[in-house]
């Protein structure tokens, strides 16, 4: 039986957002990289629009396809910007942060006159559940103070240090920070979290996309549908 890939699902409605001329943000993932492939076969798009992303690999897919890929710092508004994101609720707020580029993806999606989120219907969820963690990204200065503070805003929490797959230390985030995952058994208020951890010095961002999404578009079994916070 044919599998439907639902992430090419939902970039292919994603599609009909653009309009030549725009400026896009774009985030990270595989469902992005459709989105990447998607815009650069229509030779329009490809001549007319403006891009800018967070992540690195993002900027890789879409020089070779032929984008000349803005400089986020140059710019201070977004006509759209689409990403991904692990888990997102029904008010769209969102945990992100499998790529680890979280902080400049937020950054994008607040410039956005339209911020999208993209992905399939797995990542829905009524509200947030902690089988995701909270991502913090912190400066390298700051881990032991940070470690301090979060064993005592969230006594019952697992923070651990994102480790590289190759065992050969941390990982490094692309602005050479690094990444603490944060792992809550439940979550707190999540109105709370935001200001709770962005209040402890040496913390840069957090994962928790709280009430920025304009729109998602989720693709499942019963076809693609949009969803409003
Ligand atoms: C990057 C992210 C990604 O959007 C998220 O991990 C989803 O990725 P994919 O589209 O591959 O499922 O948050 O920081």
């Amino acid at each position: 039986m044919e599998t439907i890939d639902y992430k090419l699902e939902a970039a292919k409605k994603a599609m009909t957002y653009v309009r030549e001329g725009y400026t896009i943000g774009l985030g990270a993932g595989s469902t992005i990289a459709h989105l990447v492939k998607e815009l650069a076969a229509v030779p329009a798009l490809l001549k007319s629009i403006s891009v800018a992303t967070a992540s690195f690999n993002t900027r890789l897919l879409l020089q070779e396809h032929g984008f000349t890929v803005r400089d986020v710092a140059s710019l201070a508004r977004l006509d759209i910007h689409f990403d991904g994101c692990d888990q997102f609720d029904r008010s769209l707020n969102a945990l992100k942060s499998g790529g680890g580029v979280h902080t400049p993806e937020k950054l994008l999606a607040a410039m956005a006159q339209r911020f999208i989120l993209i992905g399939d219907g797995a990542k829905y969820v009524e509200k947030l559940l902690p089988t995701v963690p909270v991502v913090i990204e912190l400066i390298p200065d700051a881990l032991s103070f940070v470690q301090q503070a979060l064993l005592r805003l969230y006594p019952d929490a697992r923070p651990q240090l994102r480790l590289s797959n190759k065992k050969d230390g941390a990982v490094i985030t692309e602005r050479g920070n690094l990444l603490i995952d944060i792992w809550f058994t439940a979550f707190p208020p999540v109105a709370e979290i935001n200001p709770q951890l962005k209040a402890v010095p040496g913390i840069l961002e957090t994962s928790l996309f709280y009430h920025m999404a304009h729109e998602a578009i989720i693709a499942g079994k019963n076809g693609v549908t949009i969803v409003f916070p």
